[in-house]
């Protein structure tokens, strides 16, 4: 539609008294664009016209970029505005979700953007504004019910969507038209035991300056830019901005979503509130993510997902309810039940999500840029694979004092995953036990972990001291109070790295607790499984975690897959610090990791008459024997970059076992 004005306007002027002049204002409406043109010409028309082709097409280009990235929820009703000018009935809104995930798919797949969103575990989020496009990458923790929300009312003739967003000011009068939809709600915690080493690797745009990509209400108040929003679409969100605003301030608006579970002491769950991080880690931040559209289908628990989203917190929310008042008032406005408000926004934001990908840390390191050149040159030159190893044998080899068989055990534990699962046995779990450590040399036990972290995305170091064993909560358990799965130290990520410094237990007595949580450790070597405790029933629930025990010969605790006595002939040293060389170790360590890998039929019949032949000379080899070095066998066979195993790689294996169990017998 395009409207026309004829205005007049004098001009003083030196040599005329006044200038009359004469100007057509042209304001177009398309949808939601809104387009002024001001002509001083009588051709002004067709001129204009042209221009807002150009500037249609402009818009079409970077305007959607910037958009995306400026004004998510923009785009967000744009889209929903299209879907309803199209004719979308109902119930065909609330199920699909208007081309949304599209447009913001299409928006990151351009080179380099994704990495301009701005990730919310890695920044302080105080910089960024509410209603900003974010990323976050977390462990799934917990997962809540459904939330229903209104997700449209109609205002006036038309419909509105508060979907993605938090609070919306819907009036309350609200009757018949408004539609309730559904979200799932999953807490979300930074990736247990991620190493530092990871997030400094993200590119330098991910964490540097956030404010050109804010929009909206900026922290401290100030109103959008206007030389952004007058060029992108949606810009029409302006005065719904402002009613929000006040309703807000009044206090009148109903909540599009609100929370609290009727059954629990709201008071007392605030005093207690806990991030329920794995392990503890008190600076990072965890993050209540809502899916939509079912996307969390295929997710579970311990997932590691990268959620991509609009960030929304809510400032009522961020101080605890202080009076019995305000919490009656809450809790009467509830639609449903929801723990959010156990979760103080001001600590906990909330990520409206769009897009989702799960990750296993090995694939998300592969994009990295920083290792992401080593990566190519593996996959085309097999022998720098072959260099790579023996590079990291030899780091390895000086981290563990100069003792070189222990290293490439190491080398292949690092390696190990569980790759099947033929029930209760995880095939290739590998756990490793360096016994013969010194108590007196803490710092040993401590630099291998420390090096161990500088190598893998995820580890976690852990002394077994008596009073952290009887104190500390190992599996996780539900408390139907709070509703909420209350974490342990055992619900990890797969592929997290535990390294267990069992020279730090004294003597003493474990009570219940202690017996329980050595219970569960050792279940987890076995069995490559955690219990988690449902109050009324257990689950065991698969994970996937090496584990490297350090230990001296007294105690018999745990049952690992290999025993090493450590021979160390030399003073141990520390892992480099050179970054070029770490990131050639840890893009080999990615690389290898994820080979697929076969044994041939062919040479599955030599590698069962050697172990008959091995067996008549030693009866204490049987079929646990076998399949551990059938594990290592494969093992080996990868560090080396191959996909097949070779004859070669087996009796290699064996020449290992060979020299270790010579250093148990004199052991
Ligand atoms: C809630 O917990 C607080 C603090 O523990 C307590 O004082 C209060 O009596 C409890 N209220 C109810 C209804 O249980
Ligand atoms: C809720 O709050 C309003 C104003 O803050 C107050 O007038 C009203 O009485 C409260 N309702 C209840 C049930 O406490
Ligand atoms: C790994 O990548 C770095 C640059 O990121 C390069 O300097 C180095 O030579 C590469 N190393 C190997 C083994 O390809
Ligand atoms: C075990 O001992 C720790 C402290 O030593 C204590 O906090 C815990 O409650 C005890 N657990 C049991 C079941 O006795
Ligand atoms: C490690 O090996 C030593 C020596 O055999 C043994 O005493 C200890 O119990 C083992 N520890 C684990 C966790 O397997
Ligand atoms: C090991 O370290 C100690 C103390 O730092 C030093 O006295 C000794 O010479 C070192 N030994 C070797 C072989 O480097």
């Amino acid at each position: 539609m395009i409207f026309q004005y004829l205005a007049f306007f004098t001009l003083p002027c030196s040599f005329l008294p006044l200038l009359l002049c004469w100007i057509y204002i042209y304001i177009y409406v398309e949808g939601n664009d809104v387009v002024f043109f001001v002509s001083l010409l009588g051709g002004g028309h067709l001129l204009s016209v042209v221009t807002w082709s150009i500037v249609k097409a402009a818009v079409a280009m970077v305007g959607m970029a910037i958009d995306c990235l400026a004004n998510p929820l923009g785009a967000v009703r744009t889209m929903f505005d299209r879907a309803c000018a199209e004719g979308a009935s109902l119930e065909e809104l609330s199920r699909t979700d208007w081309g949304v995930k599209d447009l913001f798919q299409k928006f990151l797949l351009q080179d380099g953007v994704i990495w301009q969103v701005p990730d919310i575990g890695s920044m302080d989020i105080s910089l960024l504004s509410s209603n900003s496009l974010v990323r976050f990458r977390g462990m799934v923790q917990d997962m809540f019910d459904v939330e229903y929300y209104i997700g449209a009312y109609k205002d006036g003739a038309k419909w509105l969507t508060t979907k993605y967003t938090d609070v919306a000011s819907v009036p309350v009068e609200l009757e018949n038209d408004k539609q309730i939809w559904d979200r799932r709600i999953l807490y979300c915690v930074p990736v247990p035991g991620e190493n530092t080493w990871v997030k400094q690797a993200l590119p330098p745009d991910s964490k540097t300056d956030v404010s050109m990509y804010m929009s909206g209400v900026a922290p401290h108040g100030e109103k959008r830019f206007r030389e952004t929003s007058s060029l992108t679409i949606g810009t029409c969100d302006m005065d719904e901005d402002d009613t929000f605003k006040e309703n807000f301030n009044e206090g009148k608006r109903m909540r599009g979503s609100t929370t609290s579970a009727t059954s629990c002491n709201i008071t007392d769950a605030y005093q207690s509130f806990d991030f329920n991080m794995p392990l503890g880690e008190a600076v990072l931040r965890p993050c209540l993510v809502k899916v939509y559209d079912g996307a969390d289908a295929g997710i579970k628990l311990n997932d590691v997902v990268e959620f991509i989203g609009i960030l929304t917190f809510d400032p009522e929310l961020s101080s605890a309810p202080q009076t019995e008042h305000e919490l009656s008032n809450v809790t009467t406005t509830l639609l449903h039940e929801d723990l959010s408000i156990l979760m103080p926004a001001s600590k906990v934001p909330r990520l409206q999500c769009i897009l989702l990908r799960k990750l296993s840390s090995h694939n998300f390191l592969s994009t990295l840029p920083c290792l992401e050149e080593n990566f190519t040159i593996f996959r085309q030159t097999p022998s720098v694979v072959k260099q790579a190893r023996q590079s990291l044998l030899q780091r390895l080899t000086s981290v563990l004092g100069g003792d070189c068989l222990a290293a490439e055990y190491l080398l292949i534990h690092l390696l190990s995953k569980v790759h099947a699962r033929v029930d209760p046995i995880a095939v290739g779990k590998l756990s490793l036990n360096f016994t013969g450590c010194n108590a007196e040399e803490r710092c040993f036990a401590q630099n291998l972990a420390e090096s161990i972290a500088a190598l893998l995305p995820c580890s976690h170091f852990m002394p077994l001291y008596l009073e952290s064993l009887n104190r500390a909560l190992f599996s996780p358990k539900k408390d139907y109070q709070s509703n909420r799965l209350i974490t342990g130290v055992l619900q990890l990520a797969e592929g997290t790295h535990l390294i267990l410094d069992e020279t730090a237990l004294t003597t003493g007595q474990l009570n219940a607790t202690g017996v329980q949580n050595v219970q569960s450790l050792k279940n987890l070597m076995e069995w490559q499984k955690v219990e988690y405790d449902f109050e009324f029933h257990k689950m065991e629930m698969p994970i996937d975690v090496p584990v490297l025990i350090l230990s001296h010969a007294k105690s018999k605790l745990f049952p690992a897959d290999i025993i090493v006595p450590l021979r160390c002939t030399g003073n141990q040293s520390k892992l480099t610090h050179d970054e070029s060389e770490l990131n050639k170790c840890r893009s080999y360590l990615t690389f290898v990791r994820e080979l697929e890998h076969i044994i041939e039929p062919s040479l599955q019949k030599i590698l069962e008459d050697d172990l008959v032949a091995a067996r008549q000379e030693d009866r204490s080899i049987n079929t646990d024997t076998f399949h551990r070095w059938l594990s290592m066998a494969r093992l080996m066979s990868v560090s080396f970059g191959e996909q097949k195993l070779t004859i070669e790689h087996w009796h290699k294996v064996k020449e290992l076992e060979r020299r270790c169990s010579e250093r148990l017998r004199c052991f």
